[in-house]
């Protein structure tokens, strides 16, 4: 056999077969769904799968081992209730969600299991991680020598454009916990400036000191922060245009928005009564973080009242008993969103806004009322409300009146719905299935081990790539030349001066 060919064929049966490390630390139970979606599948195609997270999948495949870290469960933001962070300014929600995020980040690292992993002899073809506030976490993947594959869930943010090397310019990308769109007003802009600045600033000389501690300190081998911090050879991002906006992005920042959702039939109780909804269903769900059993009494009533001037049925994901619920109210501890967003007499998706219960309504063409609370929701809702399938009620105006107005407007006026169902056939109309492409690109990054073409970006300083250098240069420059031509003026004009007086 020719040696290039027994070369690549080895190669080749090695990515056929790779061991492969997945660091999915986040507490949320919607981020798990991802990595869960991701980690099996790889599973499914004959890889040795390891994922170090807070979850264990439902099935777990007998080539899958969970490195269970639930201690990081539970923690709360410091505040009492998740809902406190809807009025929350936009420069304390960064900052919280770094001192938070830090936490998880030591807990994870702290765990005896992932010590006992770090200590081994373990060898690893590929780290997938997802980027979430936990750059130390990048460390697996330099500590094994294997190259980083980094997942975000919610697409693309000002974080992950430093990453990759996509420029952040504060006119034309929101920051994640602003409620705007790309397109933004004079003052939205002046806003958004700010954010980016502040996010900037305090990621780098906050964040970073604590994540670059955790790194020297939880890791046996000595790893450079600086450099982990940018070597992905690949981002895989939980977006797609109809979801998030149309964007520029580097050839190793692939979308695979829309991959997580694979509908599976429903519980004969829930597909009974949705078939039976003749008049059509609603479904009304706060995620997996907020709970409804914390709504206040008065907030819980309002939307009670709403629900009874209702004929369609509803189904609530409420987390304790309801005695005095109305006749079309089914609730449910625990309800298989994507799969009751798919059922045909859903007509209408009342949410918190998280990322992938837009992306479920979407996918499956429902219209939605968003009652978006915290982090990326307020974007994810003004997004969709500019692609005219959703209306939003901020929650500290949320009452009867303004949840009724919104329920009504979104059933009564067909554009939501036309709009939802021409979104739901384009985010199903790709070249590649979105969970096939993550598939081909992970393998492709392990084929060819690590890409290392990085774009010029990252080379440069920020003050650099937004040439305030060279603006500083040539403003120096016609400065001097200015003085110098003044000054040859004055010069000349003194001497005249003196001739005339001699004269
Ligand atoms: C960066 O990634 C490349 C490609 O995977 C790898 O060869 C290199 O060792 C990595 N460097 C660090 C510091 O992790
Ligand atoms: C419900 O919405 C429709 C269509 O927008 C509107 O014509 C109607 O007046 C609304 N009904 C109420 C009670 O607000």
């Amino acid at each position: 056999m020719n040696v290039a060919l027994f070369i690549t064929s080895f190669l080749f049966l090695r990515a056929q077969c790779a061991k492969i490390l997945g660091v999915f630390a986040a507490p949320g139970y919607s981020q798990f769904i991802l990595g869960e979606v991701l980690m099996t599948e790889l599973a499914k195609r004959g890889h040795q799968i390891t994922v170090i997270s807070p979850y264990r999948p439902k099935d777990e495949p007998p080539n899958y081992k969970t490195i269970l870290t639930k201690e990081v469960i539970g923690d709360t933001n410091g505040d009492d209730s998740l809902w406190n962070l809807e009025s929350q300014s936009l420069f304390k929600n960064i900052m919280s969600t770094y001192d938070y995020e830090n936490g998880i980040t030591e807990k994870t690292l702290q765990n005896k299991e992932v010590q006992e992993l770090l200590q081994s002899n373990e060898h690893f073809d590929l780290v997938i991680v997802e980027q979430f506030f936990n750059d130390a976490l990048k460390g697996f993947s330099a500590h094994f020598k294997a190259p980083l594959v980094l997942f975000s869930s919610m697409g693309l943010t000002e974080w992950n454009r430093e990453y990759m090397g996509v420029p952040m310019l504060p006119s034309m990308n929101a920051v994640s916990y602003t409620q705007y769109t790309n397109r933004m007003t004079f003052f939205q802009r002046i806003r958004n400036l700010y954010g980016t600045i502040f996010d900037y600033l305090y990621r780098r000389y906050f964040f970073y000191p604590v994540q670059r501690k955790f790194l020297a300190q939880y890791f046996p081998s000595s790893l450079d922060f600086d450099k982990i911090l940018y070597n992905a050879s690949l981002m895989l991002l939980n977006s797609h245009v109809t979801t998030s906006e149309n964007t520029l992005l580097p050839y190793n920042m692939v979308e695979i928005g829309g991959f997580h959702v694979i509908n599976k039939p429903l519980d004969k109780e829930i597909q009974t009564f949705l078939d039976g909804a003749t008049d059509g269903a609603i479904l009304f769900s706060l995620g997996s973080n907020l709970h409804s059993s914390d709504l206040s009494q008065d907030t819980r009533n309002a939307i009670f009242q709403v629900f009874a001037k209702l004929k369609q049925k509803i189904l609530w994901k409420f987390e304790t008993d309801l005695p005095d619920k109305p006749k079309n109210l089914f609730i449910a501890k625990w309800l298989k969103q994507r799969d009751i967003l798919a059922h045909p007499n859903v007509k209408l998706f009342i949410t918190h806004g998280g990322l992938l219960s837009t992306e479920e309504a979407i996918f499956n063409g429902v219209p939605m009322v968003g009652i978006p609370v915290f982090a990326d929701q307020k974007m994810n809702m003004a997004r969709a409300k500019s692609n005219g399938v959703a209306s939003v009620v901020s929650f500290s105006k949320l009452s009867e009146e303004t949840l009724f107005e919104a329920v009504n407007e979104t059933l009564k006026n067909p554009s939501y719905r036309n709009n939802a169902k021409r979104l739901s056939s384009m985010i199903k109309d790709r070249p590649i299935q979105p969970l096939e492409l993550a598939m081909y690109w992970i393998e492709y990054t392990m084929r060819h081990s690590g890409m290392t073409f990085k774009p010029s970006s990252l080379y440069l300083y920020w003050f650099e790539m937004y040439m305030v250098d060279i603006a500083c240069f040539l403003l120096i420059n016609s400065l001097v030349v200015f003085l110098v031509i003044f000054g040859l003026m004055r010069i000349c004009k003194s001497k005249k001066s003196d001739k005339q007086k001699k004269q």
